[in-house]
Protein backbone atom coordinates (compact mmCIF):
# COMPACT_ATOMS: atom_id res chain seq x y z
CA UNK A 1 0.00 0.00 0.00
CA UNK A 2 1.79 3.39 -0.75
CA UNK A 3 0.29 6.40 1.40
CA UNK A 4 1.58 9.75 0.80
CA UNK A 5 1.44 11.81 3.26
CA UNK A 6 1.54 15.64 3.38
CA UNK A 7 2.98 15.91 7.12
CA UNK A 8 1.06 15.33 10.17
CA UNK A 9 -2.54 17.30 10.57
CA UNK A 10 -4.75 17.52 13.46
CA UNK A 11 -8.08 17.61 11.59
CA UNK A 12 -9.01 15.35 8.67
CA UNK A 13 -9.99 17.41 5.65
CA UNK A 14 -11.98 14.91 2.99
CA UNK A 15 -12.74 15.74 -0.84
CA UNK A 16 -15.12 12.54 -1.77
CA UNK A 17 -16.20 12.59 -5.64
CA UNK A 18 -19.31 9.71 -6.72
CA UNK A 19 -19.91 8.91 -10.33
CA UNK A 20 -21.36 5.18 -9.78
CA UNK A 21 -24.50 5.54 -11.85
CA UNK A 22 -26.11 8.67 -13.68
CA UNK A 23 -25.75 12.01 -10.90
CA UNK A 24 -22.06 13.19 -10.83
CA UNK A 25 -21.35 14.25 -6.26
CA UNK A 26 -18.74 16.04 -4.81
CA UNK A 27 -18.39 16.46 -0.84
CA UNK A 28 -15.80 18.24 1.20
CA UNK A 29 -15.79 16.75 5.23
CA UNK A 30 -13.93 18.30 8.08
CA UNK A 31 -13.27 16.08 10.85
CA UNK A 32 -16.79 14.32 10.28
CA UNK A 33 -18.71 17.18 9.60
CA UNK A 34 -19.95 17.15 5.96
CA UNK A 35 -18.92 21.13 4.85
CA UNK A 36 -20.59 20.57 0.93
CA UNK A 37 -22.75 18.25 -1.04
CA UNK A 38 -22.91 19.35 -4.76
CA UNK A 39 -25.06 17.14 -7.01
CA UNK A 40 -25.39 17.49 -10.52
CA UNK A 41 -28.32 15.42 -11.97
CA UNK A 42 -28.17 14.03 -16.02
CA UNK A 43 -31.50 14.98 -17.50
CA UNK A 44 -30.11 12.92 -20.84
CA UNK A 45 -31.61 9.90 -19.62
CA UNK A 46 -34.90 11.03 -19.28
CA UNK A 47 -36.81 9.82 -22.81
CA UNK A 48 -34.74 6.01 -22.63
CA UNK A 49 -36.85 4.86 -19.25
CA UNK A 50 -33.39 3.73 -17.47
CA UNK A 51 -29.99 5.00 -17.74
CA UNK A 52 -27.47 5.13 -20.80
CA UNK A 53 -24.08 4.52 -19.60
CA UNK A 54 -22.34 5.70 -22.74
CA UNK A 55 -24.34 8.74 -22.29
CA UNK A 56 -24.01 8.87 -18.07
CA UNK A 57 -19.79 8.76 -18.55
CA UNK A 58 -20.17 11.37 -21.12
CA UNK A 59 -21.87 13.49 -18.71
CA UNK A 60 -19.76 12.59 -16.16
CA UNK A 61 -17.00 14.18 -17.84
CA UNK A 62 -18.58 17.43 -17.97
CA UNK A 63 -19.90 17.45 -15.16
CA UNK A 64 -16.83 16.53 -12.72
CA UNK A 65 -14.79 19.44 -12.55
CA UNK A 66 -17.47 22.41 -11.89
CA UNK A 67 -19.10 19.93 -9.56
CA UNK A 68 -16.07 19.66 -7.31
CA UNK A 69 -15.13 23.36 -7.68
CA UNK A 70 -18.42 24.29 -6.54
CA UNK A 71 -18.23 21.35 -3.62
CA UNK A 72 -14.15 23.22 -2.47
CA UNK A 73 -16.02 26.98 -2.87
CA UNK A 74 -18.66 25.89 -1.00
CA UNK A 75 -16.99 24.35 2.03
CA UNK A 76 -14.22 27.17 1.78
CA UNK A 77 -12.19 24.66 1.58
CA UNK A 78 -8.33 25.49 -0.56
CA UNK A 79 -7.20 21.66 -2.63
CA UNK A 80 -4.10 22.11 -1.03
CA UNK A 81 -5.86 21.84 2.31
CA UNK A 82 -7.23 18.77 1.58
CA UNK A 83 -5.76 15.15 3.54
CA UNK A 84 -7.29 13.01 1.29
CA UNK A 85 -9.15 12.01 -2.05
CA UNK A 86 -12.46 9.83 -1.36
CA UNK A 87 -14.04 7.95 -4.33
CA UNK A 88 -16.68 5.44 -5.69
CA UNK A 89 -15.22 2.61 -6.83
CA UNK A 90 -17.77 0.37 -7.37
CA UNK A 91 -20.74 -0.99 -7.52
CA UNK A 92 -21.68 0.64 -10.60
CA UNK A 93 -21.50 1.15 -14.19
CA UNK A 94 -18.08 1.07 -15.28
CA UNK A 95 -17.34 3.72 -17.41
CA UNK A 96 -19.04 6.17 -15.20
CA UNK A 97 -17.14 4.88 -12.38
CA UNK A 98 -13.86 5.38 -14.26
CA UNK A 99 -14.73 8.98 -14.94
CA UNK A 100 -14.48 9.62 -10.83
CA UNK A 101 -11.61 7.18 -10.04
CA UNK A 102 -9.52 8.68 -12.58
CA UNK A 103 -10.19 12.20 -11.79
CA UNK A 104 -9.38 11.20 -8.02
CA UNK A 105 -6.47 9.26 -8.62
CA UNK A 106 -5.31 12.42 -10.60
CA UNK A 107 -6.03 15.06 -8.38
CA UNK A 108 -4.83 12.77 -5.21
CA UNK A 109 -1.13 12.52 -7.12
CA UNK A 110 -0.95 15.90 -7.97
CA UNK A 111 -1.55 16.86 -4.73
CA UNK A 112 0.48 14.38 -3.27
CA UNK A 113 -2.25 12.98 -0.90
CA UNK A 114 -3.74 9.16 -0.09
CA UNK A 115 -6.92 8.20 -1.75
CA UNK A 116 -9.51 6.14 -0.10
CA UNK A 117 -12.04 3.85 -1.99
CA UNK A 118 -15.50 3.43 -1.15
CA UNK A 119 -17.90 1.19 -1.34
CA UNK A 120 -21.61 2.65 -2.72
CA UNK A 121 -23.60 0.45 -0.38
CA UNK A 122 -21.78 0.72 2.56
CA UNK A 123 -21.61 4.24 1.67
CA UNK A 124 -25.53 4.62 1.58
CA UNK A 125 -25.72 3.02 4.71
CA UNK A 126 -23.34 5.25 6.27
CA UNK A 127 -25.62 8.66 5.43
CA UNK A 128 -27.22 7.90 8.70
CA UNK A 129 -24.00 8.74 10.17
CA UNK A 130 -24.02 12.57 8.42
CA UNK A 131 -26.65 14.53 11.22
CA UNK A 132 -28.15 13.49 14.48
CA UNK A 133 -29.88 11.31 15.57
CA UNK A 134 -27.60 8.35 14.57
CA UNK A 135 -28.30 4.84 14.98
CA UNK A 136 -26.68 2.81 17.68
CA UNK A 137 -24.98 -0.61 17.03
CA UNK A 138 -26.31 -3.08 15.59
CA UNK A 139 -29.09 -1.81 13.29
CA UNK A 140 -30.19 -3.27 10.73
CA UNK A 141 -30.42 -1.36 6.88
CA UNK A 142 -33.36 -1.66 4.44
CA UNK A 143 -31.14 -0.15 1.52
CA UNK A 144 -33.02 -0.03 -1.78
CA UNK A 145 -31.77 1.77 -4.91
CA UNK A 146 -31.91 1.29 -8.51
CA UNK A 147 -29.23 -1.27 -8.82
CA UNK A 148 -29.73 -3.30 -5.39
CA UNK A 149 -32.08 -4.00 -2.63
CA UNK A 150 -30.30 -5.49 0.95
CA UNK A 151 -31.57 -6.00 4.66
CA UNK A 152 -27.90 -5.52 6.32
CA UNK A 153 -26.79 -6.21 9.16
CA UNK A 154 -24.87 -3.41 10.72
CA UNK A 155 -22.48 -4.44 13.49
CA UNK A 156 -20.22 -0.82 13.05
CA UNK A 157 -19.24 1.66 11.13
CA UNK A 158 -17.35 -0.80 8.57
CA UNK A 159 -18.58 -4.42 9.20
CA UNK A 160 -21.55 -4.91 7.62
CA UNK A 161 -23.08 -8.36 6.32
CA UNK A 162 -26.09 -8.35 3.79
CA UNK A 163 -28.69 -10.76 5.38
CA UNK A 164 -30.88 -10.48 2.27
CA UNK A 165 -31.26 -9.24 -1.07
CA UNK A 166 -33.16 -9.07 -4.30
CA UNK A 167 -32.50 -12.39 -6.83
CA UNK A 168 -33.13 -10.14 -9.49
CA UNK A 169 -34.72 -6.83 -9.90
CA UNK A 170 -34.19 -4.06 -7.42
CA UNK A 171 -37.27 -2.13 -6.12
CA UNK A 172 -35.99 0.73 -7.72
CA UNK A 173 -36.21 -1.19 -10.69
CA UNK A 174 -39.16 -1.75 -10.25
CA UNK A 175 -40.67 1.39 -10.30
CA UNK A 176 -38.50 2.24 -13.18
CA UNK A 177 -39.69 -0.39 -15.60
CA UNK A 178 -43.65 0.18 -14.32
CA UNK A 179 -43.20 4.12 -14.82
CA UNK A 180 -41.63 2.84 -18.51
CA UNK A 181 -44.84 0.49 -19.21
CA UNK A 182 -46.91 3.33 -18.27
CA UNK A 183 -45.18 5.91 -20.19
CA UNK A 184 -43.83 8.14 -17.68
CA UNK A 185 -39.87 9.12 -17.85
CA UNK A 186 -37.25 8.41 -16.11
CA UNK A 187 -36.51 7.84 -13.25
CA UNK A 188 -40.10 6.73 -12.40
CA UNK A 189 -39.43 6.44 -8.85
CA UNK A 190 -40.68 10.12 -7.77
CA UNK A 191 -43.29 10.47 -10.64
CA UNK A 192 -45.08 7.21 -9.04
CA UNK A 193 -44.94 8.18 -5.79
CA UNK A 194 -46.27 11.70 -6.44
CA UNK A 195 -49.20 10.05 -8.73
CA UNK A 196 -49.88 7.45 -6.00
CA UNK A 197 -50.70 10.50 -3.27
CA UNK A 198 -54.20 10.80 -5.32
CA UNK A 199 -54.66 7.21 -5.75
CA UNK A 200 -56.46 3.82 -4.28
CA UNK A 201 -53.59 1.58 -3.22
CA UNK A 202 -56.26 -1.24 -3.23
CA UNK A 203 -57.93 -0.58 -6.40
CA UNK A 204 -55.59 -3.37 -8.70
CA UNK A 205 -54.19 -6.66 -7.53
CA UNK A 206 -50.66 -7.67 -8.25
CA UNK A 207 -47.69 -10.71 -7.62
CA UNK A 208 -46.27 -10.49 -4.57
CA UNK A 209 -43.80 -13.04 -5.57
CA UNK A 210 -41.35 -14.67 -2.74
CA UNK A 211 -37.63 -15.90 -3.30
CA UNK A 212 -36.35 -19.53 -1.31
CA UNK A 213 -34.65 -17.84 1.32
CA UNK A 214 -37.49 -15.74 3.24
CA UNK A 215 -35.11 -12.49 3.96
CA UNK A 216 -34.90 -12.38 -0.39
CA UNK A 217 -37.26 -9.97 -2.43
CA UNK A 218 -38.28 -11.02 -6.00
CA UNK A 219 -39.28 -8.02 -8.41
CA UNK A 220 -38.88 -9.28 -11.31
CA UNK A 221 -42.50 -11.42 -11.61
CA UNK A 222 -43.93 -8.58 -9.91
CA UNK A 223 -43.11 -6.51 -13.29
CA UNK A 224 -44.36 -9.27 -15.52
CA UNK A 225 -47.28 -9.52 -13.42
CA UNK A 226 -48.14 -5.65 -14.06
CA UNK A 227 -46.91 -6.01 -17.59
CA UNK A 228 -49.40 -8.30 -18.46
CA UNK A 229 -52.31 -6.61 -15.93
CA UNK A 230 -51.77 -4.04 -18.35
CA UNK A 231 -51.93 -5.36 -21.64
CA UNK A 232 -55.28 -7.35 -20.45
CA UNK A 233 -57.19 -3.82 -19.59
CA UNK A 234 -55.86 -2.43 -22.50
CA UNK A 235 -57.62 -5.27 -24.67
CA UNK A 236 -60.70 -4.19 -23.03
CA UNK A 237 -60.17 0.04 -22.92
CA UNK A 238 -57.43 1.07 -25.16
CA UNK A 239 -57.50 4.55 -22.34
CA UNK A 240 -57.39 2.32 -19.07
CA UNK A 241 -53.88 3.53 -18.43
CA UNK A 242 -54.71 7.42 -19.09
CA UNK A 243 -58.15 6.67 -16.80
CA UNK A 244 -56.73 5.13 -14.05
CA UNK A 245 -52.78 5.98 -13.63
CA UNK A 246 -53.47 7.53 -10.06
CA UNK A 247 -54.79 4.40 -8.83
CA UNK A 248 -52.36 2.10 -10.56
CA UNK A 249 -49.42 3.93 -9.08
CA UNK A 250 -51.22 3.67 -5.61
CA UNK A 251 -51.36 0.01 -6.13
CA UNK A 252 -48.12 -1.14 -7.84
CA UNK A 253 -46.33 1.42 -5.07
CA UNK A 254 -48.52 -0.30 -2.28
CA UNK A 255 -47.28 -3.57 -3.14
CA UNK A 256 -43.47 -3.14 -3.19
CA UNK A 257 -43.55 -1.37 -0.16
CA UNK A 258 -45.55 -4.77 1.25
CA UNK A 259 -42.85 -6.83 -0.09
CA UNK A 260 -39.90 -5.18 1.70
CA UNK A 261 -41.87 -4.45 4.95
CA UNK A 262 -42.57 -8.50 5.33
CA UNK A 263 -39.24 -8.78 4.98
CA UNK A 264 -38.05 -6.12 7.28
CA UNK A 265 -40.05 -7.10 9.94
CA UNK A 266 -38.53 -10.89 9.32
CA UNK A 267 -35.30 -9.61 9.56
CA UNK A 268 -36.12 -7.50 13.04
CA UNK A 269 -37.98 -10.05 14.41
CA UNK A 270 -34.87 -12.59 13.66
CA UNK A 271 -32.34 -10.70 14.52
CA UNK A 272 -33.69 -9.29 17.77
CA UNK A 273 -33.35 -5.72 16.38
CA UNK A 274 -35.11 -2.83 17.35
CA UNK A 275 -32.70 0.04 15.51
CA UNK A 276 -34.37 -0.11 12.00
CA UNK A 277 -32.62 2.24 9.06
CA UNK A 278 -34.10 3.14 5.70
CA UNK A 279 -31.34 4.34 2.89
CA UNK A 280 -30.86 4.43 -0.99
CA UNK A 281 -33.13 5.84 -3.40
CA UNK A 282 -36.18 4.54 -2.80
CA UNK A 283 -36.15 5.42 0.67
CA UNK A 284 -37.43 8.81 -0.90
CA UNK A 285 -40.62 7.47 -1.08
CA UNK A 286 -43.00 8.70 1.18
CA UNK A 287 -45.35 5.90 1.05
CA UNK A 288 -42.22 3.61 2.46
CA UNK A 289 -41.03 6.65 4.94
CA UNK A 290 -44.72 5.98 6.31
CA UNK A 291 -44.72 2.53 6.51
CA UNK A 292 -41.20 2.29 8.37
CA UNK A 293 -42.56 5.09 10.54
CA UNK A 294 -45.58 3.06 11.33
CA UNK A 295 -43.91 0.01 11.68
CA UNK A 296 -41.89 1.60 14.46
CA UNK A 297 -44.71 2.35 16.30
CA UNK A 298 -46.15 -0.61 16.16
CA UNK A 299 -43.18 -3.00 17.09
CA UNK A 300 -41.41 -0.30 19.39
CA UNK A 301 -38.72 0.24 16.56
CA UNK A 302 -36.30 3.28 17.02
CA UNK A 303 -36.57 4.34 13.24
CA UNK A 304 -34.18 6.00 11.24
CA UNK A 305 -35.21 7.66 8.32
CA UNK A 306 -32.65 9.68 6.05
CA UNK A 307 -32.67 13.24 4.86
CA UNK A 308 -34.05 13.46 1.36
CA UNK A 309 -30.60 14.98 0.18
CA UNK A 310 -28.80 11.66 1.40
CA UNK A 311 -31.06 8.85 -0.03
CA UNK A 312 -30.40 9.30 -3.37
CA UNK A 313 -26.72 9.17 -4.52
CA UNK A 314 -24.47 12.18 -3.05
CA UNK A 315 -20.81 12.10 -2.19
CA UNK A 316 -21.55 13.35 1.55
CA UNK A 317 -22.12 10.04 2.15
CA UNK A 318 -19.37 8.88 0.33
CA UNK A 319 -17.40 11.14 2.43
CA UNK A 320 -18.36 9.94 5.56
CA UNK A 321 -17.14 6.42 4.99
CA UNK A 322 -14.28 7.39 3.50
CA UNK A 323 -13.70 9.69 7.21
CA UNK A 324 -13.93 6.38 9.11
CA UNK A 325 -11.75 4.21 6.59
CA UNK A 326 -9.06 7.24 6.95
CA UNK A 327 -9.02 7.02 10.86
CA UNK A 328 -8.19 3.30 10.70
CA UNK A 329 -6.01 4.19 8.21
CA UNK A 330 -7.59 2.19 4.75
CA UNK A 331 -6.20 3.69 2.13
CA UNK A 332 -5.73 2.64 -1.52
CA UNK A 333 -2.83 1.66 -3.68
CA UNK A 334 -3.15 4.06 -6.97
CA UNK A 335 -2.95 1.13 -9.14
CA UNK A 336 -6.87 0.37 -7.82
CA UNK A 337 -9.55 0.18 -11.05
CA UNK A 338 -13.46 0.55 -10.62
CA UNK A 339 -15.69 -2.89 -10.01
CA UNK A 340 -19.15 -3.23 -11.33
CA UNK A 341 -19.61 -5.80 -8.47
CA UNK A 342 -18.09 -6.15 -5.39
CA UNK A 343 -19.73 -7.26 -1.91
CA UNK A 344 -19.90 -5.09 0.68
O1 LIG B 1 -29.63 5.27 -4.76
P1 LIG B 1 -30.01 5.85 -6.10
O2 LIG B 1 -30.00 7.34 -6.26
O3 LIG B 1 -29.10 5.27 -7.24
C1 LIG B 1 -28.66 3.97 -7.26
O4 LIG B 1 -27.67 3.66 -6.55
O5 LIG B 1 -29.32 3.19 -7.97
O6 LIG B 1 -31.46 5.28 -6.43
C2 LIG B 1 -32.12 5.59 -7.61
C3 LIG B 1 -33.48 4.91 -7.58
C4 LIG B 1 -34.24 5.01 -8.89
O7 LIG B 1 -34.72 3.72 -9.22
C5 LIG B 1 -35.39 5.96 -8.56
O8 LIG B 1 -36.57 5.73 -9.31
C6 LIG B 1 -35.62 5.64 -7.10
O9 LIG B 1 -34.31 5.50 -6.57
N1 LIG B 1 -36.33 6.71 -6.39
C7 LIG B 1 -37.58 6.56 -5.89
C8 LIG B 1 -37.94 7.81 -5.34
N2 LIG B 1 -36.91 8.69 -5.52
C9 LIG B 1 -35.92 7.99 -6.17
N3 LIG B 1 -38.38 5.49 -5.86
C10 LIG B 1 -39.59 5.65 -5.30
N4 LIG B 1 -40.04 6.82 -4.78
C11 LIG B 1 -39.24 7.92 -4.76
N5 LIG B 1 -39.68 9.06 -4.23
ZN1 LIG C 1 -27.04 4.48 -4.91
Amino acid sequence: MNVYFRGMKQSVTILAIESSCDDTSAAVLRNGEVLSNITANQDVHRDYGGVVPELASRAHQQHIVPVVVKALDKAGVDKNDLNAVAFTLGPGLIGSLLVGVSFGKSLALSLGIPIITVHHMKAHVLAHFIDAPRPSFPFLCLTVSGGHTQIVLVKDYLDMEVVGETIDDAAGEAFDKTAKMLGLSYPGGPIIDKLAKEGDPHAFKFAEPKAHRPLDFSFSGLKTSILYNLRKEKEKDAAFVAKNLPDICASVQYTIIKILMQRLRLAAEQFGIKDIAIAGGVSANSGLRAAVAEAGDKHGWNVYIPQFQYCTDNAGMIAMTAYYQYLQGDFASMDVAPKSRFAI
